[in-house]
């Protein structure tokens, strides 16, 4: 499988996203769509986006019981998403669950990833309210563990942290990385960014691009750019 850039598309309309995707007229970008979208327009948006003929990342972050993550993949499944996801902390049971509803009767299934800790959380937080003592690489790396070993295809992890992702679970263990800037734009409000030519350096398999190309005054130009440093 190659590299690919994935622009997430964090709009909270379908007007907004499809106005923006129909930019697009001679490549079909692999897009996100996260939680925003998805609760404001349902499930409707995926079936649209779908048939103008892009690749989708549903960014749900399932985290339940697994018999309902089971049921709740099973639904998803249905809707022809490409990849979608879990939260590792659900546990391997969860995940595993959470596959098995993915996958078809035919064998078929959407790729499905975790999301380790949140890069949101720090570890003075996971410490005092999670109770958990180890450092924050540690856990990231151990869940990172977790979600191969039940079975799911990669993670969500910086670029900063790819090689040795892939390191512990494997070269074919994907890895998506958000935190992608331009080495000459705006870093807003991420903290550690690379730019595509460094993510795929350390090895990264998709990065997960929005503002850089959302905001973009030419956004197909920027999509190309970051094809051209990250896949090219
Ligand atoms: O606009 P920007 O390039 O920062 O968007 C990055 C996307 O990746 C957003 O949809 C954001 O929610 C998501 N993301 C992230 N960091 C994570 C996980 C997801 O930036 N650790």
């Amino acid at each position: 499988m190659g590299r690919d850039v994935i622009i997430a598309c964090d709009f909270n309309s379908k007007e907004e996203v499809t106005g923006f995707l129909g930019k697009f007229q001679e490549e079909k970008p692999f897009v996100k769509i996260g939680m925003e979208l998805f609760y404001a327009e349902g499930p409707e948006i995926v079936r649209t986006i779908k048939g103008m003929g892009h690749k989708i990342f549903l960014d749900l972050k399932l985290h339940d019981i697994p018999n309902t993550v089971k049921k709740a993949m099973k639904v998803l499944s249905g809707l022809d998403v490409d990849m979608c996801n879990v939260h590792a902390a659900g546990t391997r049971a969860m995940m595993q669950a959470g596959l098995e509803g993915l996958t078809r009767p035919d064998g078929t299934r959407p790729l499905l990833i975790a999301v380790t800790q949140l890069t949101s959380t720090s570890e003075e937080m996971m410490r005092r309210e999670l109770l958990i003592d180890r450092p924050i690489d540690q856990t990231v790396m151990h869940y990172a563990k977790n979600t191969m070993e039940a079975g799911l295809d990669g993670v969500v992890c910086s670029p900063l942290e790819a090689g040795k992702v892939h390191e512990v679970c494997g070269a074919k263990f994907l890895t998506i990385t958000p935190g992608v800037r331009f080495a000459d734009g705006d870093v807003g409000d991420q903290k550690r960014v690379t730019t595509p030519a460094r993510a795929k350096e350390l090895g990264s398999d998709y990065i997960v691009v929005g503002r850089p190309i959302t905001q973009a005054a030419d956004p197909v130009a920027a999509y190309r750019r970051c094809m051209e440093e990250f896949a090219g």
